[in-house]
């Protein structure tokens, strides 16, 4: 049975008790990959950050919030997997030093120190095994195509989902979505606008073709 890992979802970075740091993603897409590959029968496991979605059956799900969170959760069930699609909206700066008190509020502005989180699509891409295919997300809101590509060659890639991210009938926080899927070998295939489920099955079918 073919082994589907998806990561969905935002994440939170922790700035103190009760304030985070996170994004527009809904999960919704990932959702819907998950979802496809379980109804294409693959064995299925969905690690997500925080959504309003309800958990889909039939498939292992893991609940995660942070950035190095999801980088446990997803290096750990990566081995095993024959496809793995990053969908996730990952934070790429959480705070330097998030506070155990909640920060109290002073006269003058207040400045955040930021740093870099683990790139875990880069981390599984060194750490690719042979016929494994691994698959991001770019979301771009110029150059989609040339910032698509760039990314799919530095994180050793085999096909980038790019999206683009300036328009709001698409993508982030909407039902629908158009995608390019950009291949390792150079092949550029258009997905037109449509419901992310309608998308999810049709892209997944075009990534399964790719393991066999
Ligand atoms: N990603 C990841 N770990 C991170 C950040 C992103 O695995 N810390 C993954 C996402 O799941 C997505 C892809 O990398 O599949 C997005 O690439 P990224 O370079 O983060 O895109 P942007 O954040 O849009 O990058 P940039 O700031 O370079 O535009």
């Amino acid at each position: 049975m073919i082994r589907v890992l998806v990561s969905a979802g935002p994440t939170r970075e922790r700035i103190d008790p009760v304030r985070y740091l996170s994004n527009r993603s809904t999960g919704k897409m990932g959702y819907a990959l998950a979802c496809a590959a379980r109804d294409a029968g693959c064995e299925t496991t969905l690690v997500s950050g925080p959504t309003a979605l309800p958990r889909p059956d039939g498939m292992t799900f893991v609940a995660v919030e942070s950035a190095a969170e999801m980088a446990g959760a997803v290096k750990a069930a990566a081995p095993d997997a024959d496809l793995i699609i990053m969908a996730a909206a990952v934070a790429d700066y959480r705070p330097a030093h998030p506070s155990q008190e909640k920060i109290k509020k002073g006269d003058g502005a207040l400045t955040l120190e930021l740093e870099r989180t683990e790139d875990i699509l880069a981390t599984l891409g060194k750490n690719k095994r042979p016929g494994q295919v691994l698959v991001g997300f770019a979301a771009e809101t110029e150059d989609l195509l040339a910032h698509a590509r760039e990314k799919l060659e530095r994180k050793n890639l085999d096909f980038i989902a790019a999206n683009d991210v300036s328009r709001s009938d698409r993508g982030f926080g909407s039902g629908q979505n158009a995608i390019t899927l950009l291949g390792r070998d150079g092949s550029a295939l258009d997905f037109p606008l449509a419901d992310k489920q309608e998308l999810a099955h049709a892209l997944l079918q075009t990534l399964l073709r790719a393991i066999r």
